[in-house]
């Protein structure tokens, strides 16, 4: 293993230590805390068919195939979520953008006495609508993908995951996932929607990612948010969340750093109250929250793609 960080290492990897203890423990079909304590108890080193099959890992990551889909899984709020080419990678950034629909989506509950309705717009491989379905479990969660690839995805999580959350030891309502845009999707839903959740893509064209994993690996959809500020895909999902939300209800949108105060402009608009922006656990600004005014004309269409 520690042979192996270094090839990762030099490989320009960036937690070398932490991809070799997991490709090992992927390999040995084991976890990273079962492998410390084998290594604690002097236990014999793998067998020959292990590490023919863990040098091959390490050889793909050295090539900067993303961690997760080597182990074919990616961690999101407690949950283990199947991932792989065709799918956006879901982020720990994204965790306190889910956490704040679970948030909203439980506020709704305690003060109406009735499940939250939440829909994730551009929901990839459903990371958000799986982690508000698993904690707030009487919610009825419907996520919206765009691209057939991904949307697999989600369905495989669903199917994994969706009526089985991990939280409470009881089954909760199943998540449902549709194929659609997110600037027209869900029409039968209009006016009836609590929390509109969307990590959506919002790179603009000229910032290309650093990163291999990212640049050759998350497809190019999840990623570029089109126009000339990436800003095209967010600004139809908040136009789209002010038709599919009830007067009270609550948008929550992810972007990148730079991008705050142009959203909160679009959410300074007669459609919105109470805009706020909100940080992520590094401090950077993150994601922005805004509450659909009462009685607020109807959002002008989105601009077409
Ligand atoms: C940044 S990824 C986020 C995926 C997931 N929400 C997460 O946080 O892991 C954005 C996703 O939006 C999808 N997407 C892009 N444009 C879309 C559109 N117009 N309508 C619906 N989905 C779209 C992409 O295919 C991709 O799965």
């Amino acid at each position: 293993m520690r042979a192996a960080a270094g090839r990762l290492a030099a490989a320009g990897v960036p937690s070398p230590r932490a991809d070799a203890e997991e490709l090992l423990a992927h390999a040995l079909g084991s976890t990273r805390g079962a492998l410390a304590l084998a290594a604690l108890r002097g236990d014999d080193g793998p067998s020959p068919d292990v590490r023919t099959a863990y040098a091959a890992l390490v050889a793909a990551r050295c090539a900067r195939r993303p961690l997760q889909h080597l182990t074919g899984r990616a961690p999101f709020r407690g949950l283990e979520l199947a991932v792989g080419p065709g799918v956006f990678v879901p982020r720990p950034e994204t965790e306190g953008l889910a956490g704040a629909a679970v948030d909203a989506a439980r506020e709704v509950e305690r003060a109406e006495g009735r499940p939250a309705v939440v829909v994730d717009l551009c929901t990839g491989s459903g990371a958000v609508a799986l982690a508000v379905a698993a904690e707030v479990p009487r919610a009825r969660v419907v996520g919206v993908e765009l691209s057939e690839d991904a949307l697999a995805w989600a369905r495989r999580n669903v199917d994994d995951l969706g009526v089985r959350p991990p939280l409470a030891g009881r089954p909760g309502g199943p998540v449902e996932v549709v194929a659609g845009d997110a600037g027209s999707a869900l029409p039968e839903l209009e006016g009836l929607v609590d929390v509109v959740v969307s990590n959506p893509p919002y790179i603009p064209p000229g910032a290309v990612p650093v990163d291999p994993e990212v640049r050759e690996h998350d497809p190019g959809a999840a990623l570029y948010g089109g126009g000339e500020d990436g800003l095209e895909v967010p600004r139809a999902v908040v136009a789209r969340a002010a038709a599919l939300l009830r007067p009270g209800g609550v948008v929550l949108v992810e972007h990148a750093e730079v991008q705050q105060p142009a959203l909160l402009a679009v959410l300074a608009g007669p459609a919105w109250s109470g805009a706020t922006g909100a940080v992520d656990l590094t401090g950077r600004p993150r994601w922005v929250r805004a509450a659909r005014a009462d009685g607020a004309a109807p959002a002008p269409p989105a601009a077409p793609r």
